[in-house]
């Protein structure tokens, strides 16, 4: 049989190992641009209330379950399944959270290889290797099955090494390198001319764009930076010591997800104005502002070369926070197929992690074939529909299947005197009624 069960050794590990699972490009990236293109700061104050009122109760879900089976989604939903129906709700949303945490890694991973390939770039750069340069940057089929290669197999070897050694290990080295990095290119871009026009457009609140659709974005953003819904966070917990308390834990992991995704705004949208003041375009044809890859891969390469050898310093110190922010992210994913792998299936981790990282990178390589094709709907089907589904499933489950004493018991184990918490009077009846209800409304609003 497979070696003992994996654990974190510390709050601390887990702590990191779940804050790294969250802070991604999700935040770096993506809440920036989301908060700069629907009206700035009604943005961010509709993504924190959300944040707090519908992410953090689902994450709860999940870590409550998780912990108390100590076994991954599939094994956890199944054992506190109370009848035939129920389990087989368990496997569908089990195997469920399988497919989908595996086609999100399938295209995070492509993304992520562009990372690598321009942190690789100033080094090409500085050498003077200009064929390097122009293939490092150039969208390429060779240079994107090459990156995401390398990438997958940077995400494997961590996952390989296991819970200890592996995910706490890589996450409490990689996690607060990532804050310092994030701080010290916030404070180099603020002190750049045309910087404090982009912190007005971040920071100053536009109430007209308060819409259906701006919620709906919000919530997608928090269920993704949450990495709700696939079982990573149910992982995580199952993975975490009874001495600790839950309620704290998963309020700390969103408090620091969000507090990172507010930061990371600090640093784009005044970097987009410092590029913009340096001569970049950084509006598009009709009107808005340049987001997604371009955004990454264009606007800001051309404002680090505008800095001359300091840009090479700070393309790197970006590319750096970039490729980090996405490793702690990917291997969260990966553990997902793998732990099932070694726990229904009997295959040993050092085994289970190239197979399933393989099937995987085979996928991302499907989607760069095809990338036009494929890739916005594979983000589309797992992030849009697969997620904000069985986000409802988790609370359906810790909600009403689950047996009420056992999902109270778990919830008192590591935190004395919880019967005296706000949490504890409404958090039991909340993701019984409200979180399922809220997901659900948002979720067929966005489908009309
Ligand atoms: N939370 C990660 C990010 O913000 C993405 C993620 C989604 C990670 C789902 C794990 C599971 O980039």
């Amino acid at each position: 049989m497979s070696a003992p069960r994996g654990q974190f050794s510390s709050n601390i590990g887990f702590l990191m190992a779940a804050a790294g699972s969250a802070v991604g490009l999700g935040n770096i990236w993506g809440f920036p641009t989301k908060a700069a293109g629907n009206g700035g700061a009604a943005f961010v104050i509709v993504y924190l209330l959300l944040a707090f009122i519908l992410a953090y109760p689902a994450l709860m879900a999940e870590l409550t379950i998780g912990r108390h089976a100590r076994r991954n989604m599939v094994q956890a939903l199944r054992g506190i399944s109370t009848g035939p129906i129920s389990r087989i709700f368990a496997n569908l949303a089990g195997f469920g959270g399988i497919v989908v945490a595996s086609l999100i890694l399938s295209f995070y991973a492509i993304v992520a290889g562009w990372m690598v390939a321009y942190l690789a770039d100033p080094f090409a750069n500085f050498f003077g290797m200009s064929g390097a340069t122009d293939w490092l940057t150039g969208n390429s089929t060779g240079r994107n099955l090459t990156f995401t290669a390398i990438f997958s197999g940077m995400t494997m070897l961590i996952i390989a090494a296991g819970v200890e050694k592996g995910i706490e290990r890589w996450s409490t080295l990689l996690m607060p390198s990532l804050i310092i990095l994030l701080l010290l290119l916030i404070i180099y871009v603020l002190t750049q001319p045309g910087a404090m026009t982009g912190l007005e457009v971040y920071l100053m609140p536009d109430f007209s764009h308060l819409s259906p659709k701006l919620l709906i974005a919000a919530m997608g953003q928090a269920f993704f930076s949450l990495s709700l819904g696939v079982g990573t966070m149910l992982i995580y917990g199952s993975y975490l010591s009874q001495q600790e308390s839950l309620p704290r834990l998963g309020a700390l992991v969103t408090l620091i997800d969000v507090g990172i995704a507010f930061t990371a705004g600090l640093l784009i949208l005044p970097a987009m104005y410092v590029a913009q003041e340096a001569g970049t375009q950084i509006f598009s044809a009709s009107g808005e502002l340049i987001a997604g890859p371009d955004l990454i891969l264009q606007v800001l390469p051309a404002l680090f070369e505008t800095m001359g050898t300091a840009g090479l310093f700070v393309a790197i110190a970006f590319f750096a926070l970039m490729v980090i922010a996405s490793l702690t992210s990917s291997i969260s994913m990966l553990e997902v197929p793998v732990s099932f792998s070694i726990e229904n299936l009997g295959v040993r981790r050092e085994l289970a992690t190239p197979l399933v990282g393989l099937v995987i990178f085979t996928l991302s390589s499907l989607i760069i074939f095809n990338f036009d094709s494929l890739f916005g709907l594979i983000v589309s089907i797992s992030t849009e529909y697969g997620q904000p589904l069985l986000g409802v499933a988790l609370c359906v489950f810790a909600g009403w299947i689950w047996h009420r004493d056992q999902l109270l018991a778990e919830l008192k184990k590591g935190h004395e005197n919880i019967e005296h918490t706000l949490f504890w009077k409404i958090w039991p009846w909340y993701v019984r009624i409200v979180c399922p209800l809220l997901i659900l409304a948002a979720f067929v609003q966005s489908l009309s």
